[in-house]
């Protein structure tokens, strides 16, 4: 029983809290995440990405989540997370997806336009939210320049354009973070993502959330971001834990002796990253 990733942003967005945009990448993180934001009474957006897609399989995404979500008394959307093409898109919205981001940051800015136009036009026909990303994220590997770095970060005035143009619900901005893990501690350009939630009036989305200070994230929240993305420290709290194990007792063999572990591991996490954002009790 999934809501429109619409709603659940409108609440935050409105009442100056973030809701988690959490990475599943199999049962053991469908099952953590979850169990964590119904205990802490939490809205919850589940995100599935390309390449979780393909390892777990489209017809066992949507079981599981419908399984997860079967009795659950929080609000729970199921989005795509950086769909590649309209294609993509469509498949996730005709399986049951509430939400897709389309994300064409890396398409010169009138292509970036076309293709989120498109998708929203489909998607909003029936019901389903869009998210879309202008400007692109750093990786952390990069060895770029400042101005390059500059360059790559979210224009204030593109970005009510963009969104004027495209009528998309939500915007990932490029102001500082990267995904994966970070070199050394990130660095959000605030004053920037002032500038853009003064031109822009839907819910901004951070990605890259994973090793962003519990502090850094909830200033974000206070310049307009309402959907924060994680999901690194929730694969190094699953394998950080299975290393503990096996550190233990080498010798174990039965894998739920070592994914339960990884998966309460999990669950301790997003309980953190709910406290973080303001979310828990507002189902
Ligand atoms: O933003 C990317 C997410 O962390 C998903 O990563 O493509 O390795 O599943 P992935
Ligand atoms: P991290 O893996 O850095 O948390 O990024 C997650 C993300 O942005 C998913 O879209
Ligand atoms: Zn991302
Ligand atoms: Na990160």
């Amino acid at each position: 029983n999934l809501v429109p990733m619409a709603d659940i942003l409108k609440d935050a967005y409105t009442n100056g809290y973030g809701v988690g945009g959490f990475n599943i990448n199999n049962m053991e993180f469908l099952q953590g995440i979850i169990w964590a934001a119904e205990e802490e009474n939490s809205p919850l957006i589940l995100q599935a990405s390309e390449g979780a897609i393909k390892y777990i399989g489209m017809d066992y995404v949507i079981a599981m989540v419908d399984a997860a979500t079967k009795n659950t008394h929080i609000p729970v959307a199921l989005h795509l997370d950086h769909g590649s093409s309209f294609e993509v898109a469509m498949d996730c919205i005709r399986k049951g997806f509430s939400s897709v981001m389309i994300d064409g940051s890396h398409h010169p800015f009138e292509e970036n336009i076309a293709i989120v136009k498109e998708v929203v036009r489909a998607a909003h026909s029936v019901g389903v939210t869009v998210e879309a990303e202008l400007g692109k994220l750093g990786g952390t590997e990069d060895d770029i320049t400042v101005e390059e770095k500059d360059a790559a970060m979210t224009d204030p005035a593109e970005a009510a354009e963009f969104v004027e143009r495209t009528g998309v619900d939500c915007l990932a901005v490029s102001v500082g973070t990267a995904h994966g893990v970070y070199k050394g501690d990130p660095e959000i350009d605030y004053e920037r993502l002032e500038k853009i939630n003064n031109q822009v009036d839907i819910p901004l989305v951070l990605h890259g959330a994973s090793g962003v200070p519990d502090e850094d994230v909830a200033k974000a929240i206070t310049f307009g971001v309402s959907k924060v993305n994680v999901n690194t420290d929730f694969q190094q709290a699953f394998t950080g834990r299975v290393k503990e194990v096996f550190a233990e007792k080498p010798e174990l063999f039965d894998p739920r002796k070592y994914c339960g572990p990884g998966r309460e591991a999990i669950t301790a996490k997003v309980k953190e990253k709910i406290a973080m954002l303001g979310s828990a009790g507002q189902a």
